[in-house]
C-alpha cells in the first residue's frame, strides 16, 4: 500500500513539474492588458463589420455577425496564448506588435484587396513574427491572417490560397531558424521565385478569369508583378527588422549572433583591459554551451549572454583575481571586507550600466545580475568574521535576482565551476572532477539559487556530465590561476 502511495506521490510530483513553465512569465500591467484587449476588439470589429452593412438587416444577419465577431476575438486570444506559451518572457510590447500587424493586415485587406496580392500582405509580417517570436507564433498568426477576410465579397481562389498557406508556412518555419541576415536575403529572393512558379503552375497566366466575384489582384497585373512586389516588400521588411528589434525589444537569431561577435567594441575592450576575465568568459561559454545543448536550451542565447556576463569587471579589472597576474591584490591593501564586497557587487551594477549604454537586449542583460544571484561572497564574509566585525551576512551577498531561466542558471553553475576546474590538478581523475562539479552545484542548489530556474534533477545531472566532458577536453591546455586557498571569489 505504501509503495502505491509513494508511486502516486512521485507521479503527482512529475506531473506538477511538467506543468511548470520553462521560464518565469513576465507580468503584464493592467493598462497594457486593457490596450491589448481594445486592439483585439478593434480587429474583430474591422474584420466583421461588413456583415452588418447588408440591407435589409435581419436577426439572422446580426447573429451571424456576432458569431464571426466572437470567433475572431477568440482566435486572437488563442494567438496571444500560443505566443505566451512559446515565449514565456514575452513583453506587452511584443504582444502589441503581433496584434498590430494583424490589425494592419486586416485594414490593408479592406483598402487594397483589389490591388495587392494576399501573398505580399501576409508573408512579410509572418517573417517579422517568426524572427522575433518564433515559428509557432508565426504559424498561428498566419492561420488567422489567412482565414479571416473582412470583406465577404472577396472570395480568394483556392489555388492562390494554397500557395499563400504553403509559402507563409515555409517563411514562418524557416524564419524562426534563420541565423544570419544573408540567409534572410536568400529567403526574400527564393520565396518570391518559388511563389511565382507555383502560381504559374497552379493558376496559369490569366488568373483574373479564375478569381471569383472580384478581381483579387492587380487588375492589369500578372503573376510576375505580384511576385516582384512580394520580393520588394520582403526586402523592405528585412531592412526594417533591426528597427523592430530595437522598438519592440525583439531578439532575433541574427541579432544574437551579431552580438556574439568578439570584435564588438565592448568585448574587444574586455579582451584588452581585462584579459583574465576574457579568458574566463571564453571557458564559461564552452561549459555553458555544452550544458545547454545537453538539456535542449537556447544555445545562441547562452553563448551571447555568457560573453557579456562579466563586462562590469571593466570598471576595475585588477580588483578581480583572474586579472592580477601574480601582482599585488588591491583587496589586501584595502583591508576592508565590506568595501571589497562593494567592489564585487559593483561588477554587476556597472555591468548593467554597460548593458544599457550598449543597448544590449533585456534577455542578454539578465545574465549580468542573475549569474551571481544572491550568492554569498564567502571569502570576504570570512575575513569580516576573522576581524570580529559584527556584520550581517546580507552585506556579503549579491543583490540578485536569482536565475529566472534555465540559461542564466546554467551560466551561474558554469561560473562557479570554471575557476575550480581550471585550478584542478592536471592528473586529477574524472571522478574527482565530477565530485568537484557536484559539490559546487549542490552548494548553489542548497543556497536556493536555482529555485526559480525550473531546472529539473535530470537536467542538473546532464549539466554535471556536460561540464565534465568540457573539462576532459580542455585539461591538457588549461592555464592555472594564481588561486590561493579559500580565495574563490569571482
Ligand atoms: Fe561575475
Ligand atoms: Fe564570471
Amino acid at each position: 500500500m505504501q509503495n502505491i502511495t509513494t508511486t502516486l506521490k512521485k507521479l503527482f510530483y512529475l506531473w506538477r513539474r511538467s506543468q511548470l513553465p520553462a521560464k518565469q512569465p513576465i507580468k503584464i500591467s493592467r493598462i497594457d492588458n486593457l490596450i491589448i484587449f481594445l486592439v483585439c476588439i478593434l480587429i474583430s470589429i474591422i474584420s466583421s463589420y461588413k456583415l452588418l452593412l447588408i440591407s435589409p438587416l435581419n436577426i439572422a444577419d446580426i447573429f451571424s455577425w456576432l458569431l464571426t465577431f466572437t470567433e475572431i476575438l477568440i482566435s486572437i486570444g488563442v494567438l496571444i496564448l500560443v505566443s505566451k506559451k512559446e515565449n514565456p518572457t514575452i513583453s506587452s510590447r511584443q504582444i502589441f506588435l503581433i496584434i498590430t500587424l494583424l490589425l494592419a493586415v486586416q485594414v490593408t485587406k479592406l483598402a487594397l484587396a483589389a490591388t495587392i496580392s494576399p501573398l505580399s500582405m501576409i508573408i512579410p509580417p509572418a517573417l517579422i513574427i517568426s524572427q522575433g517570436m518564433g515559428s509557432i507564433t508565426a504559424l498561428a498568426w498566419v492561420s488567422i491572417a489567412s482565414l479571416v477576410w473582412p470583406d465577404p465579397e472577396i472570395v480568394i481562389n483556392n489555388n492562390l490560397f494554397f500557395v499563400l498557406l504553403v509559402f507563409a508556412s515555409v517563411v514562418s518555419l524557416l524564419g524562426g531558424r534563420i541565423r544570419s541576415r544573408a540567409q534572410l536575403l536568400q529567403l526574400s529572393i527564393f520565396v518570391p521565385i518559388g511563389s511565382f512558379f507555383s502560381q504559374w503552375i497552379l493558376i496559369g497566366k490569366d488568373k483574373i478569369s479564375i478569381i471569383n466575384k472580384q478581381d483579387f489582384v492587380l487588375a492589369n497585373g500578372d503573376i510576375f508583378s505580384d511576385s516582384f512586389l512580394l520580393a520588394i516588400v520582403m526586402l523592405f521588411t528585412i531592412l526594417l527588422i533591426p528597427i523592430f528589434e530595437s522598438i519592440f525589444g525583439l531578439l532575433t537569431k541574427a541579432r544574437l549572433l551579431e552580438l556574439a561577435d568578439k570584435e564588438k567594441p565592448l568585448i574587444r575592450r574586455l579582451s584588452l583591459e581585462a584579459p583574465g576575465t576574457f579568458e574566463h568568459t571564453l571557458l564559461i561559454c564552452g561549459l555553458a554551451e555544452e550544458a545547454t545543448r545537453m538539456i535542449g536550451g537556447d544555445i545562441d542565447l547562452i553563448k551571447t549572454g555568457a560573453l557579456y556576463h562579466d563586462v562590469g569587471k571593466l570598471h576595475a579589472p585588477n580588483w578581480f583575481i583572474e586579472n592580477q597576474d601574480g601582482s599585488k591584490n588591491p583587496h589586501d591593501e584595502l583591508d576592508d571586507p565590506i568595501k571589497s564586497a562593494e567592489v564585487l557587487q559593483a561588477h554587476v551594477d556597472e555591468g548593467l550600466k554597460f548593458a544599457r549604454k550598449n543597448r544590449l537586449p533585456k534577455l542578454i542583460a539578465n545574465f549580468i545580475p542573475e549569474h551571481q544571484g544572491t550568492l554569498k561572497m564567502g571569502y570576504f564574509f570570512q575575513k569580516a568574521k576573522e576581524k570580529n566585525l559584527d556584520i550581517n551576512e546580507y552585506y556579503f551577498r549579491y543583490k540578485g535576482p536569482i536565475p529566472q531561466s534555465k540559461e542564466t542558471a546554467i551560466l551561474m553553475l558554469a561560473d562557479g565551476c570554471e575557476a575550480a576546474l581550471r585550478a584542478m590538478n592536471i592528473n586529477a581523475s574524472d571522478k574527482k572532477a565530477l565530485e568537484t562539479i557536484s559539490n559546487i552545484i549542490y552548494s548553489r542548489q542548497k543556497d536556493g539559487q536555482l529555485d526559480d530556474s525550473n531546472l529539473s534533477k535530470g537536467e542538473i545531472f546532464l549539466i554535471k556530465r556536460a561540464f565534465l566532458n568540457v573539462w576532459k577536453r580542455i585539461r591538457h591546455r588549461r592555464i592555472q590561476y594564481p588561486t590561493s586557498k579559500n580565495n574563490t571569489f569571482s
